[in-house]
């Protein structure tokens, strides 16, 4: 089958590339000039594992084009999928310039019927917007030609991308026509194999399936963190806690972790869209706000945490940092808790050293560039060079690599050995026979809760 799918970012080129794998024809297109000749280059802009293979093979094998001419990317497809962003815009509400622009941009080319499928995370009535869209176009060309705007929301996860796309929960598709659902059954069958996992529903319920599965998601992890916030007070162990709960089968384990608060491009962005969108219907999300505003509070915690154990005195002190991007797997920085709490430790005096296994690069781009040059900020290769000299060390993000590390070795290189463990990745009571100092997230520790 041939596509084209607009916008080459971590949806677009996981879907593009994994669509060739059974396979298709896939036309990438985006207006980054810079990351198409990357990608050209078979250079992948983004960290995502298992995804380098399938585009260097899709390339070699000419199943996979890169191109900035959405005319050409069309002019054999049969499926044109949008993938661009939709950032919050000021009002929280999600910012549909680019989805529109690619809805315009497919109305002035297209010459023959297409299924145009919406990947992006866009608000209820998207689709209906994305037609009028389209349709404008083809008055404006006085062109007569038939297409079906369909929902078909993305539920990888960044890191397991590859993985999330071949072997999906579900597929859900969104649309009221029959021709459009029969050409997306057909486009997924190999995907869903083993059992039909493809749930089609009106366009509407569609759009809203995808911000519903995220605010629930982001829910868990908010009420987790609120129930360790208590425990932090009341001197109990939420990790226990976690583990009670997580075993009745009615809750589970996903999502349950307490930490120092969700990031990435989709938690912040979709819970914030939803609140704009029921406010946007004269409905009070009274749920939704407060797992919101949870999630900020959460962010604070670790420096309120670190301030309280220093007497309020941060300035001077050396801080080493482990992990930066979001979460492991990935080298997304997009609304990562590490930026908040580095900020607020530089703006209160503090000098931090930073270490993440592939996020150096894109976190170099969330802080102010003097405070590289003038050593507030250093973003170092190795993991125990952050901790030469530091005052207390705090683990952001869990990569495998920071479970079991050389405790006697952090502890020879620091100055003093405190451990502030934004994941509770440590375990207590360990921490303190190698003769840490260590504070977790709901861990019970009374003193600096
Ligand atoms: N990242 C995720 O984990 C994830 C998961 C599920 C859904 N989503 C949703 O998918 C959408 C895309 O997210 P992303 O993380 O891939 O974004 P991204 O920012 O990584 O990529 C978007 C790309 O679109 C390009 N673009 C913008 N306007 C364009 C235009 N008019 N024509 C062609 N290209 C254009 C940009 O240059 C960029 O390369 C968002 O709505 C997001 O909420 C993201």
């Amino acid at each position: 089958m041939h596509i084209a799918v607009i916008g080459t970012g971590y949806v677009g080129l996981v879907t593009g590339a994994c669509f060739t794998e059974m396979g298709n024809d896939v036309v990438c297109v985006d207006v980054d000039e810079n990351k198409l000749a990357r990608l050209r280059r078979g250079e992948i802009p983004i960290y995502e594992p298992g995804l380098e293979p399938i585009v260097s093979s899709a390339i070699a094998n000419g199943l996979l084009h890169f191109s900035d001419d959405v005319g050409a990317a069309l002019t054999r497809a049969e499926y044109v999928f949008i993938a661009v962003g939709t950032p919050p815009g000021e009002d929280g509400g999600a910012d549909l310039q680019y989805v529109l622009a690619a809805a315009r941009s497919i109305g002035r080319h297209l010459q023959h019927y297409a299924v145009i499928v919406n990947k992006s995370t866009v608000p209820v009535g998207t689709a209906e917007q994305v037609r009028e869209a389209i349709e404008q176009e083809l008055i404006r060309r006085d062109m007569k030609i038939e297409f079906d705007v369909v929902s078909n929301p993305e539920f990888l996860k960044e890191g397991v991308a590859v993985e999330d796309f071949m072997r999906p929960d579900r597929v859900i598709v969104g649309t009221d026509s029959e021709r459009a659902r029969e050409r997306m059954a057909l486009l997924y069958a190999p995907y869903l194999m083993s059992s039909d996992r493809l749930l089609v529903m009106g366009v509407r319920d569609a759009e809203m399936t995808k911000y519903a599965a995220n605010a629930m998601l982001a829910t868990r992890i908010s009420f987790m963190n609120e129930v360790a916030n208590l425990c932090d007070r009341m001197g109990v162990d939420v990790d226990n806690v976690r583990r009670g709960i997580g075993s009745d089968r009615r809750i589970g384990y996903s999502f349950i972790y307490p930490g120092c608060g969700y990031g990435g491009s989709c938690f912040p962005k979709d819970v914030k869209a939803l609140i704009h969108m029921s406010r946007e219907h004269a409905f009070e999300p009274l749920m939704l706000e407060a797992v919101e505003s949870r999630n900020q509070r959460q962010k604070q915690v670790l420096f309120e945490k670190m301030e309280r154990f220093f007497g309020g005195e941060l300035a001077g002190r050396q801080i080493g940092v482990w992990g930066l991007a979001f979460k492991p797997g990935t080298d997304d920085m997009r609304e990562a808790s590490s930026v908040v709490l580095i900020k607020a430790l530089i703006e209160a005096g503090a000098r931090v050293k930073a270490y993440d296994p592939v996020a150096l690069e894109s976190a170099a781009r969330e802080f102010p560039s003097e405070w590289l040059a003038d050593g507030r900020l250093s973003l170092l290769e190795y993991q125990y060079d952050v901790l030469k000299g530091a005052d207390a060390m705090v683990l952001l993000t869990e990569w495998k690599r920071f479970r079991q590390p050389d405790f006697e070795a952090m502890k020879d290189l620091m100055r003093t050995p405190v451990v502030f463990d934004g994941r509770n990745q440590y375990d207590p009571h360990a921490m303190a026979e190698y003769g840490f100092c260590y504070f977790g997230i709901g861990r019970g520790n009374r003193s600096v809760a």
